[in-house]
């Protein structure tokens, strides 16, 4: 069986609560228990963190050993080399994520440093973005 693993970046775990006229009102929680009950031919996992340091840390833990990464780096995807460079640095291929559309925002949104080491990138779909990632990697 393959494994997956969502990670989310910074604010992130207050989805449902946060600006829900852009994220949406479903807790990524409750989000996650659906993906799970419909793709249950995948073995799928889903860590989150508001600390760069800790998101590269289990880039680097599964980035070896698992088959896919959905990441949704949030503001770090933006700011972080770091993140960029762990994505660079591992083999498992990643796909990034995003809820809103990042081209259609502030102009700080616009830039990625994930993009260029990334699979692909999905966004503006809302949680669907997940979704149609997990897809790619049935
Ligand atoms: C986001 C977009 C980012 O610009 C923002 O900082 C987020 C969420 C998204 O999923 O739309 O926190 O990654």
């Amino acid at each position: 069986m393959k494994k997956v693993i969502i990670i989310n970046g910074p604010n992130l775990n207050l989805l449902g609560k946060r600006e829900p006229d852009i994220y949406g009102s479903l807790s990524f929680d409750d989000f996650f228990d659906g993906m799970v009950k419909r793709y249950p031919q995948i073995s799928l996992d889903y860590y989150q963190s508001n600390i760069e340091g800790e998101v590269i840390d289990k880039l680097q833990d599964v980035g070896f050993s698992y088959d896919g990464i959905i990441l949704n780096a949030a503001a770090y995807t933006h700011t972080s080399l770091g993140i960029g460079d762990a994505v660079k640095a591992i083999q498992t291929p990643v796909i990034e994520v995003h809820i809103s559309n990042t081209l259609n925002r502030e102009e700080f949104r616009h830039q990625s440093f994930i993009a260029p080491h990334a699979q692909g990138v999905i966004l503006g779909f809302g949680l669907k973005s997940y979704e149609l990632a997990i897809q790619n990697f049935i």
